[in-house]
C-alpha cells in the first residue's frame, strides 16, 4: 500500500469533509441504494454475518434502505478511528445493532468468518490483491465490491469542483489506483471464485459506480447458520483519541 495514501486517510481527511464530498457527488446515495439491491439481489439467511469493510464514515446508513441491513448480523470496519466514532453516533441514531471495528484490510486481526463482505470504494486505496485475499479468508459465500469507472474527462471535471479542503489536500498527497474490473474478475476466477452479476449506476463528473458480485464456487448452494452479535463482542471498537492529527 502506497504510505501517502495510507496516512491521508489516517491523517488528512475529515469525516465531515468525507460526507459532505461523497453526497455533493452523488455517490453517497447511488452506492446505498446499490448495496441495498446487492445484498437483496444474494439473499441469505436472517441472522447472516455480513462486514462492510473500509466502511468509513456510515454515510451509507443515511440513504439506506435499514429494513434491507436489519435483517443481518452486521460488522463494521475500518482504519480511521475518527471515521468509526461518526459511523457509530450514526448506527446508534439509526437503531441499527452491529459492531464496529478498528481494523486495517491489508493486516486484519478480524479472525472471524462473515457470510457476505461488502467493499465499497477501498481497493482503489490499498494494495487491493492483499485486501482481496483478507476478504476471501472470511470465508465468504458473497463478496460484494463497488469500484469506480470513469471516462478520459472525468479528471478535469472533478479538477472544476469546489472542494472540502481536508479533500482538497488529500488529493494532492494520495495516490488512490482505479482497478479495472477485468483485473479483479481474472484475480478472483483464479482464486476459483465467479463472477455473478455486474451492476452500473452513472454519477456525476463523467463516473460511473460499478457493482460486482462474485461467488466461490466452493459456497454454492450453502445453507447458513445465523449467528449471535455477542460472537463478536471482543472485538468492539473503543474510541481512541488521536493527538496528532494536523488541520
Ligand atoms: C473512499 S473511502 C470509502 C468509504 C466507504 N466504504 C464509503 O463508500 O463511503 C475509503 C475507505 O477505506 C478506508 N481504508 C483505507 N485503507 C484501509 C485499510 N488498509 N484497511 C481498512 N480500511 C481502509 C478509509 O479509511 C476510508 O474509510
Amino acid at each position: 500500500m502506497d504510505p501517502e495514501t495510507r496516512r491521508a486517510w489516517l491523517e488528512v481527511v475529515s469525516g465531515n469533509d468525507y460526507d459532505q464530498h461523497m453526497a455533493a457527488i452523488g455517490q453517497a446515495q447511488v452506492n446505498a441504494s446499490l448495496v441495498c439491491q446487492m445484498l437483496g439481489d444474494h439473499p441469505l439467511a436472517p441472522g447472516a454475518r455480513l462486514l462492510f469493510v473500509g466502511c468509513g464514515t456510515g454515510q451509507t446508513l443515511d440513504f439506506a434502505d435499514l429494513d434491507e441491513l436489519r435483517r443481518f448480523t452486521i460488522t463494521f470496519s475500518d482504519i480511521n478511528p475518527e471515521f468509526l466514532a461518526k459511523l457509530e453516533g450514526r448506527r446508534r441514531r439509526h437503531g441499527l445493532e452491529a459492531l464496529v471495528v478498528q481494523d486495517d484490510l491489508t493486516s486484519t486481526q478480524l479472525a472471524k468468518r462473515f457470510d457476505a463482505v461488502v467493499t465499497v470504494l477501498v481497493l482503489e486505496h490499498i494494495d487491493w490483491k492483499v485486501g482481496v485475499d483478507t476478504i476471501l479468508g472470511y470465508g465468504p459465500r458473497y463478496l460484494h465490491f463497488i469500484i469506480q469507472q470513469q471516462e478520459p474527462q472525468a479528471a478535469e471535471l472533478s479538477l472544476d469542483r469546489e472542494l472540502p479542503p481536508s479533500i482538497r489536500e488529500f488529493k494532492s498527497v494520495a495516490r488512490p489506483r482505479l482497478l479495472s474490473r477485468a483485473d479483479l474478475q481474472s484475480y478472483l476466477e483464479k482464486r476459483g471464485v465467479s463472477l455473478a452479476r455486474v451492476y452500473e449506476r452513472p454519477v456525476p463528473d463523467a463516473k460511473t459506480m460499478v457493482g460486482l458480485v462474485f461467488v466461490p464456487q466452493s459456497r454454492r448452494g450453502d445453507t447458513l447458520a445465523p449467528r449471535e452479535l455477542s460472537d463478536f463482542e471482543h472485538l468492539r471498537y473503543s474510541p481512541i483519541s488521536r493527538a496528532t492529527r494536523s488541520g
